[in-house]
């Protein structure tokens, strides 16, 4: 098979970041989050250069060909609606540029997703990208992936500890978290509170081997930390670290079992104001267990999500989430398509991030588009209107 070098493209050695809206869904420069991770093992490449200026990937003869380059998409569950959606429109975003695509969800088996990405390997697949379910266990299979010459794009979830990564597509993470923190202070009223009052909240964050999960907490704790240094808020079991309140694989039961604990341990004699749940799964479990504890509407709490899945869209609707974060996935998709072509055709993409993603083996190029916060006044016009979901599909999601 003809091999090319891949077009040198250098992650700190990039001239002035390109930097474009991110369209349809107009994106703008995201802040970057500055402060280091503390989970991250010392950097071990000494540049932190990407090593796929030197890689030797896949190019286009089988375009002349006349045969369709095959992407592969591996992603980490169905379970959830997110991942179904974000696959269904790379699908349609690649095919519409004549890729074949094949499509894989791992359920959230890292050892699955490490088989199906060995299968996408053998099949001698163009270009693979990987939303991972386990961001720390995929090193040995990516770098499968580049010494076969295939290049690798991590999708959403960043792969740790590989130089097989080419590029990072995702949502500014860092952004979710403060527009999370930003939206739970002003829909719990915190800046109105009187002087002696306060109100108590409980965090349940993400898979602590999901970067994004440390970077919206980062960005979460912006926000709310001032207000429980102040204590305009308070958090009666004390679990406010990322390390206390990370819950793994996102699972949407744990979530509910550790609410359930919190509200049987810490809030028998006083109520929970705020649940600040980083994703909608999270938020489900939240509120099947508040549910349970008989929370009604006269003391519902404030509750956060990621997303917008169908589920979480309804509940804003009916008032039982407050909001979540519209990550529009189409433009993660269309992004992502940029990406897969400059990677097979051995050209650069865009990108508009030199700095966060740093995968303990180099900073991963990245292009990070911008979420907004969904709430029952804009969710008609921002996902109805905006053709994201109708609103038949919101009304037909079920939690079964
Ligand atoms: C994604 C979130 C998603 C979470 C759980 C994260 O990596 O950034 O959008 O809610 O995984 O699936």
């Amino acid at each position: 098979m003809k091999k090319k070098i891949l077009s040198a493209f250098l992650c700190i050695a990039l001239p002035a970041v390109l930097l474009s809206g991110c369209a349809p869904g107009g994106t703008t420069e995201p802040d970057s989050d500055k402060t280091p991770d503390s989970s991250d093992k010392p950097d071990e490449s000494e540049e932190n250069q990407s090593s796929a200026q030197q890689d030797e990937t896949k190019t286009d003869e089988t375009a002349s060909s006349g045969e369709k380059k095959k992407i592969a998409l591996s992603m980490p569950e169905k379970s959830s609606g997110r991942w179904v959606k974000d696959a269904a429109n790379m699908k349609k975003a690649l095919e519409a540029l004549d890729y074949s695509v094949e499509i894989q969800f791992a359920e959230n088996d890292a050892k699955l997703q490490e088989a199906q990405i060995a299968d996408f390997i053998a099949a001698e697949s163009d270009c693979i990208v990987i939303a991972a379910a386990d961001a720390e266990s995929l090193v040995s299979v990516s770098e499968s992936a580049k010494e076969a010459g295939i290049p690798v794009i991590a999708y959403d979830r960043l792969l740790m500890d590989t130089d097989a990564v080419h590029y990072f597509v995702s949502f500014d993470n860092k952004g979710v978290g403060t527009a999370i923190g930003k939206a739970i202070a002003q829909k719990a009223g915190l800046e109105e509170l009187a002087e002696g009052e306060y109100k108590t909240i409980e965090f349940f964050m993400g898979s602590k081997k999901d970067k994004n999960a440390r970077l919206l907490y980062n960005g979460l704790m912006e926000v709310m930390q001032p207000y429980l240094d102040d204590g305009r808020l308070v958090c009666r079991t004390e679990r406010t670290s990322f390390d206390d309140t990370c819950i793994s694989d996102w699972s949407s039961k744990k979530a509910q079992e550790r609410c359930e604990n919190y509200l049987e341990g810490y809030y028998m004699d006083e109520e929970l104001d705020i649940c600040a749940a980083a994703s909608d799964g999270l938020a489900y479990g939240c509120i099947q267990a508040l549910q349970t504890a008989g929370y009604t509407d006269q003391n519902w709490p404030v509750i956060s999500g990621q997303d917008c899945e169908a589920l979480a869209c309804k509940y804003i609707q009916e008032g039982t989430q407050s909001f979540s974060i519209y990550k529009d996935t189409r433009v993660l998709a269309e992004r992502c398509t940029s990406m897969v072509q400059a990677a097979v055709s051995g050209t650069e993409a865009e990108i508009n991030d030199t700095e966060q993603y740093d995968n303990r083996k180099l900073i991963v190029p990245a292009y990070l588009c911008m979420p907004s916060v969904v709430d029952k006044d804009n969710l008609e016009e921002l996902i109805i209107d905006g053709g994201y979901y109708t609103a038949d599909e919101i009304a037909a999601a079920s939690a079964d």
